[in-house]
């Protein structure tokens, strides 16, 4: 029996479980340090803190870490790793991943997602429902492309950044590390690290 065990009990944590039980994974407990309060992240077990992992790490074929906050979720990824945790990576059975495309360890693929030819997706990312990486990206660790967020071809997106819901990257974009792209957002300049970007900002140019 593959037994899987996730670290982070939210509501990623959930979708990444939901995707792992469809990839054939049969027993699949959660780490949280919500434990003991909190049993249960929808039909999986909640069975311990980190802690408890870092005891048990041995008895699992796979381990993979579901925090929202891109910082921890690298972080701790690259922890585990170092601590030899035998890190897996998720692609759901409905999302596209070109064969000459690379995912890092660590990172998960959604129902819908696709990632296209020549496109690097960096360790412990996020490529939620629905959202699209096109040729030639190259997207850093930690980053979380949310549902329905479409980045174009040649886009660099660097560590721990996050591109919101729905929001669209003008092709050969280069994004810096730690921004946040607001929901919706439409991307088409570079921008510096750190910055917040907002808004659709269309106007007539000819007439
Ligand atoms: C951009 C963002 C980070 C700003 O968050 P914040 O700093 O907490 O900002 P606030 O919610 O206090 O909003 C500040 C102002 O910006 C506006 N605003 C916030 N997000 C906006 C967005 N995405 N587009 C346009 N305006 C936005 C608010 O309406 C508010 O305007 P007001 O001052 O006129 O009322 C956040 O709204 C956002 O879009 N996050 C992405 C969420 C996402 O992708 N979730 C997916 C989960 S899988």
């Amino acid at each position: 029996m593959r037994k899987l065990a996730i670290y982070g009990a939210g509501g990623h944590g959930r979708v990444v479980a939901d995707t792992a039980s469809l990839l054939g994974w049969q027993e699949i407990v959660f780490y949280d340090e919500s434990w003991p309060q909190h049993q249960k992240n929808s039909i999986w077990p909640v069975v311990g803190n980190y802690e408890k992992l870092l005891v048990n790490l041995a008895s699992y074929d796979g381990v993979i870490v579901a925090f929202g906050d891109c910082v921890v979720r690298l972080e701790k990824t690259r922890e585990l790793a170092s601590l030899r945790a035998p890190i897996i990576s998720l692609v759901h059975p409905m999302a596209f991943v070109s064969a000459n495309a690379t995912l890092g360890l660590g990172s998960v693929v959604f129902a819908g997602a696709v990632i296209n030819v020549e496109a690097q997706v960096g360790e412990a990312s996020i490529i939620n429902t629905g959202a699209t990486v096109d040729h030639d990206c190259i997207i850093g660790p930690g980053v979380h492309v949310c549902p329905g967020a479409n980045i174009s071809g040649g886009v660099e997106v660097g560590e721990s950044s996050w591109i919101g819901v729905g929001s669209c990257v003008r092709h050969g974009i280069k994004i810096g590390a730690n921004v946040m792209v607001g929901a919706g957002a439409v991307i088409v300049k570079d921008v510096p690290d750190g910055a917040t970007m907002i808004s659709v900002l269309a106007s007539q140019i000819h007439s």
